[in-house]
């Protein structure tokens, strides 16, 4: 559903249990669960029965961006152009989504969390607390892929613990854990876990491995 715009409910007097898509909701404080059928729209706003009711997000999406239900998304929190979440997301309080990021099902951001444009979080990505993802970074959710073998099975998570930093265009090879405020540079490759506080930089040389053990050792056949 594109978003960006208030919903507009007319509470029916006969269509009782209707499953309205409601988004959780509402600068005049009426706190509707999201999921909530019509019922609880009655719950929370008494007397409104048969009339029109205008329910503003709690938070932005611009109209460019899709953002599928269910999924989960905080108060205050700002979601620019062309982005796309997707079912089952969770996403906390005051973050920001910059132009074009993905937000796959299943992934868990945070609050305050922002995130720079261009950056896809795949199915497996963790990010907590003021979180900070730089423009085109990238957090892998396959170790080996190949594009004739479905690996969906055989995802797995990169966990980015609070505080931390990711710079821009830099790569985590997933199955990793970033420890807390530890900042990764502009352009890394991170393949191991980090230390809370760590400044990690560097790709290092790519170094030919004749015996891929690693691949094998995973499946890669
Ligand atoms: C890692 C970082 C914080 C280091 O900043 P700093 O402490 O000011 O470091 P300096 O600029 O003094 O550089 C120190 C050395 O590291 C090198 N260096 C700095 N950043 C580097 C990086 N990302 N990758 C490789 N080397 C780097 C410098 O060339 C310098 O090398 P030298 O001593 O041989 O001259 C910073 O360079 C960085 O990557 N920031 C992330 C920026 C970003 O992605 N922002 C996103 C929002 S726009």
């Amino acid at each position: 559903m594109a978003s960006g715009v208030p919903w507009t409910y007319v509470i029916s007097t006969t269509h009782h249990g209707l499953n309205f898509p409601l988004i959780r909701v509402n600068r005049r404080g009426i706190n509707v669960p999201q999921g909530e059928t019509s019922h609880g729209l009655r719950r929370a706003i008494p007397h409104a029965e048969g009339r029109e009711v205008l329910v503003e997000p709690s938070y932005s999406v611009h109209p460019s961006s899709y953002v599928d239900n269910p999924c989960e998304i905080g108060d205050g929190t700002k979601i620019w152009h062309f982005c796309h979440i997707m079912p089952h997301a969770k996403i906390g309080n005051r973050c920001s989504l910059g132009q074009n990021v993905l937000v796959s099902s299943h992934v868990e951001i945070g609050n305050n969390v922002k995130i720079q444009n261009n950056v896809a979080l795949y199915t497996g990505a963790i990010i907590e607390d003021d979180v900070f993802l730089g423009p085109s970074c990238v957090l892998t959710n396959i170790v080996n892929p190949r594009s004739e073998i479905v690996r969906r099975h055989m995802y797995e998570n990169t966990l980015i613990r609070k505080g931390a930093s990711v710079g821009a265009n830099a790569t985590i090879v997933c199955g990793s854990t970033i420890g807390r405020y530890a900042f990764i540079a502009a352009g890394a490759v991170v393949t191991k876990d980090v230390p809370d506080y760590a400044l990690m930089m560097g790709t290092g040389p790519p170094r030919r491995l004749d015996e891929p053990a690693r691949l094998s050792a995973r499946g890669a056949g």
